[in-house]
């Protein structure tokens, strides 16, 4: 009979079972303040702190693959197409990286560390929903306000302001918003009825990014860069009631999501030689339509998650990434990750360890070469 210290009884036999062999697996260890206020020894300790710190850690190593990769790191087999094998093409392709968030980020200050990615061409395609395509133009015009969770909708109400979890915002911001739009509506209605053009909810966007001419706006930057903005569910936010006293005013504008649905699922459908990831920043529309579109080329290559959603009452937002792979939105042989938590504080430390930590412009001789999401045939072909 096994002995626990001096007591030889069954009980610490069954207590403390013998351990037979430690799995090759890290050692739990977290950072230590010792070596001072280090952000990157912080994060790096991540990796082997436990719980939803180790899952941000492999989200970390996710999407530093996904940025590092090129196609020079595949082999050129007998199957390569001749137009793929130029070396300098290959070192200079990388994945195409869809980015896709619930609108309260535009809302909330995650807004700057989109624009951020945007603005230096780091990401390929976003996806959100219709607040967060307003909320950026109308911080443009009006700001968003620090509240509080507590504050009475009663009170708020009688003063004019609308309250976002602990943010508000004035009404006053959202009269500036329509005087600013309606006459962009009243020119795209007229450019519809006298050139014949096919408005879509992307095209949208990018005329409002054209517009704005603001440098603090994420879709001025998705306008100069020609990265596209897919927004499927355009009309659930101000700017559908917008279009609704349009509507009344001066009918007849349409917008095409069908045009739209074409034109992302092509561009992920027709991303090879490239490799596609996806970076989705809470549930609902903007999670599933990425995952949808990469659905297409019969998964994306990689995968990062971060919401607060759970998987117990079947959402699509609590999904893990796993059932995704059953659909084929993830491949098979992808490592996907998925972080619980507030992306408010998850993504901008996600940032600081990976595109401000290792992203590696193309040279400018490389520049030329690359191809994308704004100058394939793709986009061309249903944007022109
Ligand atoms: N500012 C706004 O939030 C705003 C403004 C206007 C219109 N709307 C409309 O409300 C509707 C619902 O918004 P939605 O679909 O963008 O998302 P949502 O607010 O319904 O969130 C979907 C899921 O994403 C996850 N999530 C949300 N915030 C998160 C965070 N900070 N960190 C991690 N996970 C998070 C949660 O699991 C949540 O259930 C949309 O049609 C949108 O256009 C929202």
């Amino acid at each position: 009979m096994a002995q626990h210290g001096c007591v030889d009884i069954p009980a610490a036999q069954a207590v403390l079972v013998p351990t037979e062999t430690i799995p090759e697996t890290p050692v739990v260890r977290g950072y230590d303040f010792a070596n001072g206020r280090d952000l990157d020894g912080i994060m790096d300790a991540m990796l082997t702190t436990g719980f939803q710190a180790t899952s941000f850690g492999q989200a970390i190593q996710e999407v530093n693959r996904m940025i590092n990769w090129r196609l020079s790191d595949e082999p050129v087999g007998p199957g390569t197409d001749p137009d793929h094998v130029d070396p300098e093409f290959r070192a200079s392709t990388r994945a195409m990286i869809f980015l896709g968030f619930t609108s309260n980020l535009t809302s909330a200050g995650v807004r700057e560390h989109i624009r951020y990615l945007v603005q230096n061409r780091m990401v390929d395609v976003l996806v959100t929903t219709a607040g967060g395509i307003e909320e950026d133009f109308i911080k443009c015009m009006g700001h968003t306000y620090l509240g509080d969770f507590q504050l009475k909708g009663a009170e708020l109400r009688m003063k004019g302001l609308n309250r976002i979890g602990n943010m508000l915002v004035p009404n006053s911001n959202y009269c500036k918003f329509e005087d600013w739009i309606i006459p962009i509506l009243d020119a795209m209605l007229k450019e519809q009825q006298e050139q014949g053009v096919n408005w879509t909810p992307s095209k949208l966007i990018d005329r409002l990014g054209k517009e704005i001419n603001h440098p603090d706006s994420i879709y001025y930057w998705a306008h100069k860069n020609g990265i596209p903005v897919f927004c499927p569910a355009i009309t659930d936010g101000s700017i559908g009631d917008m279009l609704f006293f349009h509507s009344y005013k001066s009918p007849g504008l349409r917008v095409d999501v069908v045009e739209d649905i074409r034109r992302i699922n092509d561009l992920a459908m027709r991303a090879t030689p490239r490799k596609t990831g996806m970076i989705i920043l809470g549930g609902g529309v903007p999670k599933h339509h990425i995952c949808n579109a990469n659905l297409m080329r019969n998964g994306a290559d990689f995968a990062v998650y971060l919401n607060t959603a759970q998987e117990f009452d079947g959402s699509d937002s609590g999904a893990r990434p796993d059932e995704a792979v059953s659909w084929g939105k993830i491949r098979i042989d992808a490592k996907p990750v998925k972080v619980c938590g507030d992306a408010t504080i998850l993504f901008p430390l996600l940032i600081s360890q990976t595109f401000a930590r290792h992203w590696r412009p193309l040279e400018p001789s490389q520049k030329k070469e690359e191809p994308s999401s704004g100058s394939d045939g793709v986009f061309k072909a249903t944007f022109d």
